[in-house]
C-alpha cells in the first residue's frame, strides 16, 4: 500500500465546524479506520495555538501552506506537512472553509486530484459543490465511485429533511401538500466574537420560489430521491447564542394521528424528543453530556408544542437544532461512506452514544 492509498482524512478549517470535527475523527479514527487525521490551518494565529495543540495533543496532524510555516513554527507550533503533501495524502478531503471557499477550492485544487482521492465534501452554505446529504435521509441516492462530491447540507436543512422524512414521506412520496418552516437563527456561534445581533433581525426572503436557502437545499436534496417538494421558508435572527428553534407546519394528503407522529419520532435514532420549552435547557444537556458538548441528532423535537389540527391533516410544532452537531455527523457519515461504502453504517455505530432518544 502506497501513503496515498493509506486511510487520510483532511479538514480544511478550524473553526465552528472544522474544530469539533478534527477531534470527533481523531478520537474515533482507530474504531472506523482512519489511519490519520489531517488539518489545514491558514492563519498563525497567537490566540489559537491552544487550540490547534490541543488537537494535535488528541492525534490530529498540522499542516499549513509553505509560505506561513516559519511564522507557525515561531508561535511554537509544529506542522507536519505542507498543504500540498497532505492534499496529495488525503482520500477524503472535508471543506470547513466559509462560503463560497469550497467552490474556489474544488476548481483550485480538488479537481487536480480526482485521480488520488476517493472524494471530496462541502458544509452548509456551498451550493453546486456536489450532492446534497443528510445521512439517514438520502443515502441511497449515492453510487460508489460516481459520487465524489458531497454537500453536507446547513443545520437547519438538516431539521426540516429529517422531520419531512420522518413525519411525511413515511405515509407515502406525495404524502406532502405544503412544508413551511420559519427558522429561528441564534445570532452567532459561541466560537465567534462577531455578528451578534441586538435585536430579531429579519433574513430577506431572497429566493422567490422558496424563501430563503434552507427550504431551496431541503429541495434539492429531496431531488436526489427523485422528490419535488412544495416547500417555503423564513428566517429571523435572535439575539441568543444558545441553538437555532424551527417552527413548521406540515401539511399532509393523507391524515395521522399525534399517536403515530410520536411513534415515528421515536423510531428514529437521528431524533431526539423533550419536554423542555426553552434552548438553553437543551444546549445545558448537550454541554454536559454530548462530545464535547454537541449533540449529534439532526433534531430535537419538543413534544408539547406538537399541535394536529384540521381532521389530522396538519402538522404544526417547535423543534430545536444542534447546529454544530448534527452536520458533524453527516460529515463523518459522508467520509465513511466515501472510504467504506459497504461498511459505513456499521461503522457509525461508535457514535452511538451520543443519540439519545430524550433530552
Ligand atoms: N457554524 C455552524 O453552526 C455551521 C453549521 C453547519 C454548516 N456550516 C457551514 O460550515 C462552513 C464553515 O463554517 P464555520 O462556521 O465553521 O466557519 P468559521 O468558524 O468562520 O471557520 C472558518 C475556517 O476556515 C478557515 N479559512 C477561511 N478561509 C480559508 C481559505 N481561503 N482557505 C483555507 N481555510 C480558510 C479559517 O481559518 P483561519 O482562522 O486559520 O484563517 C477558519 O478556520 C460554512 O460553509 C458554513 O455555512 C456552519
Amino acid at each position: 500500500m502506497t501513503d496515498s492509498q493509506h486511510n487520510s482524512v483532511l479538514i480544511i478549517g478550524t473553526g465552528t465546524i472544522g474544530e469539533p470535527l478534527i477531534g470527533l475523527l481523531a478520537d474515533i479514527s482507530d474504531q472506523v479506520g482512519i489511519d490519520e487525521v489531517l488539518f489545514h490551518k491558514r492563519t498563525p494565529r497567537l490566540e489559537d495555538r491552544p487550540k490547534v495543540n490541543s488537537l494535535i495533543r488528541r492525534g490530529a496532524r498540522l499542516c499549513v501552506d509553505e509560505p506561513v510555516m516559519p511564522e507557525f513554527k515561531a508561535k511554537g507550533l509544529q506542522p507536519e506537512y505542507t498543504t500540498t503533501e497532505a492534499l496529495v495524502r488525503a482520500r477524503v478531503i472535508i471543506d470547513c472553509t466559509p462560503k463560497g471557499c469550497g467552490r474556489e477550492n474544488k476548481s483550485e485544487f480538488y479537481r487536480h486530484l480526482d485521480g488520488s482521492a476517493a472524494g471530496f465534501i462541502a458544509q452548509g452554505s456551498e451550493f453546486d459543490f456536489g450532492k446534497m446529504y443528510v445521512y439517514g435521509v438520502n443515502d441511497e441516492a449515492f453510487r460508489p465511485g460516481e459520487d465524489r462530491y458531497i454537500q453536507v447540507v446547513s443545520c437547519n436543512t438538516h431539521n426540516l429533511a429529517v422531520l419531512i422524512h420522518t413525519l411525511v414521506l413515511a405515509d407515502g412520496r406525495d404524502n406532502l401538500a405544503q412544508g413551511q418552516f420559519v427558522c429561528m437563527r441564534r445570532a452567532n456561534d459561541i466560537s465567534q466574537s462577531s455578528e451578534f445581533v441586538a435585536s430579531p433581525t429579519v433574513t430577506p426572503h431572497g429566493d422567490e420560489r422558496f424563501g430563503t436557502h434552507h427550504a431551496r437545499d431541503a429541495y434539492h436534496l429531496f431531488q436526489t430521491l427523485g422528490l419535488e417538494l412544495n416547500l417555503f421558508s423564513s428566517a429571523i435572527r435572535l439575539n441568543s447564542q444558545y441553538m437555532h428553534t424551527i417552527w413548521f407546519d406540515l401539511q399532509l394528503r393523507r391524515p395521522t394521528t399525534l399517536k403515530t407522529v410520536i411513534q415515528r419520532l421515536e423510531e428514529n435514532p437521528r431524533i431526539a424528543l423533550t419536554n423542555k420549552m426553552s434552548t438553553n435547557l437543551v444546549f445545558s444537556f448537550g454541554r454536559d453530556h454530548g462530545h464535547y458538548g454537541r449533540l449529534l441528532a439532526n433534531t430535537v423535537v419538543c413534544l408539547p408544542s406538537l399541535q394536529l389540527g384540521e381532521g389530522g391533516g396538519r402538522l404544526r410544532g417547535f423543534c430545536f437544532t444542534p447546529q454544530d452537531g448534527n452536520s458533524l455527523l453527516s460529515s463523518i457519515a459522508a467520509t465513511l461512506w466515501l472510504l467504506d461504502p459497504a461498511g459505513y453504517r456499521k461503522k457509525l455505530e461508535v457514535l452511538r452514544p451520543y443519540f439519545f432518544k430524550e433530552v
